[in-house]
């Protein structure tokens, strides 16, 4: 069998944090490098880390050269909501860092790279129940305009370069083990938090908006599917719609009340009512099911129930610590 050496980039974040340790597990510790441009918090140092910004191209290259590289996990980006504050900074990372993997996978003879696309890459006239694989995307925000883009770059790379690069469009991606980054879809993040330190949430949507959402074990395994899928089953080269759930915030707050009756929640939408507004309320994933066999694990009631399981011995660790 051909030995891996992988990088991840942006390893720091809500997805890094726990898909390092699901490709610890796959490949071994001694094979993964997790990078990030600062300090490793929590269990990422038990493992190999070292402070890497893909934005500067001959540190990548130098990286890749030393640490003899075949596959490159890119999850660096800056999210929907923080994005709009700094859209020319969102850009620029978002973009010339993408670029710079891409090129490094050519030049270097990269095994395969994977970088995640998003539903925020669909806007306003997508079609918003069951949006397809192929539909209009008239994205609205700046990282949603870098997710389109990128999925078209990634196309590009693999048409003419042959870079064997998968992607996967996230929806609202929920896990507990890392606090919430800059999303939009990032209050169903924060109201597990609240629910468990004040009992009260406030939140920033609407009642019932509708929004796609996957629990992060989910997440974790589809990226690890796709990324083991033989070549030539991975037949879409821009970014593959997956799905898991869909809620609103009053029925998260319903389900979180099944285990904490005294919670409330109270609503006071702000500008990413209309982030929120502009994208999908269901996806249609039919072409990962057939193309690599994707399917996912869980609901909202068995999610809220592993987090609210789990999360209050994280928190009281913390408070100890
Ligand atoms: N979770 C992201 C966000 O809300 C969407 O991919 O920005």
């Amino acid at each position: 069998m051909k030995k891996h050496k992988i990088l991840i980039i942006g390893a720091g974040g809500q997805l890094g944090t726990e898909l390092t340790q699901g490709l610890w597990n796959l490949y071994g510790k001694e094979n993964v490098i997790a990078t990030d441009i600062k300090d490793p918090q929590g269990i990422l140092s038990q493992g190999n880390f070292e402070i890497l910004d893909a934005l500067k191209q001959k540190q990548l290259f130098d990286f890749i050269k030393k640490n003899s590289i075949t596959q490159i996990y890119h999850l660096a980006a800056v999210l929907s909501a923080t994005g709009e504050k700094n859209p020319k900074f969102a850009w620029n990372l978002n973009m010339d860092s993408l670029i710079h993997v891409l090129d490094a996978a050519v030049e270097f003879k990269l095994d395969r790279v994977y970088w995640p696309s998003s539903i925020a890459a669909f806007g306003p006239t997508t079609p918003k129940l069951n949006t397809p694989q192929h539909t209009v995307m008239d994205p609205t925000t700046i990282y949603g305009i870098s997710k389109f883009a990128g999925e078209r770059w990634c196309d590009w790379y693999f048409r003419n370069k042959g870079v064997d690069v998968r992607s996967l469009r996230y929806p609202g991606l929920i896990g507990y083990k890392s606090k919430p980054g800059g999303g939009t879809t990032d209050y169903a993040v924060d109201i597990y938090f609240k629910a468990i330190t004040d009992k009260k949430y406030e939140c920033f949507l609407k009642e019932d908006t509708y929004l796609p959402m996957m629990y992060m074990d989910d997440a974790v395994k589809a990226t690890l599917d796709i990324m083991e899928a033989p070549k030539e089953k991975v037949k879409v080269r821009s970014s593959y719609n997956i799905a898991a759930m869909s809620f609103c915030p009053a029925e998260i707050a319903a389900e979180i009340r099944k285990h904490i009756p005294e919670f409330t929640i109270s609503y006071n939408p702000d500008f990413r009512q209309s982030i929120a507004d502009s994208w999908p309320k269901s996806i249609d994933d039919s072409a990962a099911r057939k193309d690599w066999g994707w399917q996912p694990a869980f609901a909202l009631a068995s999610m809220t129930e592993d987090i609210l399981q789990n999360l209050p011995a994280l928190l009281a660790d913390e408070v100890e610590k």
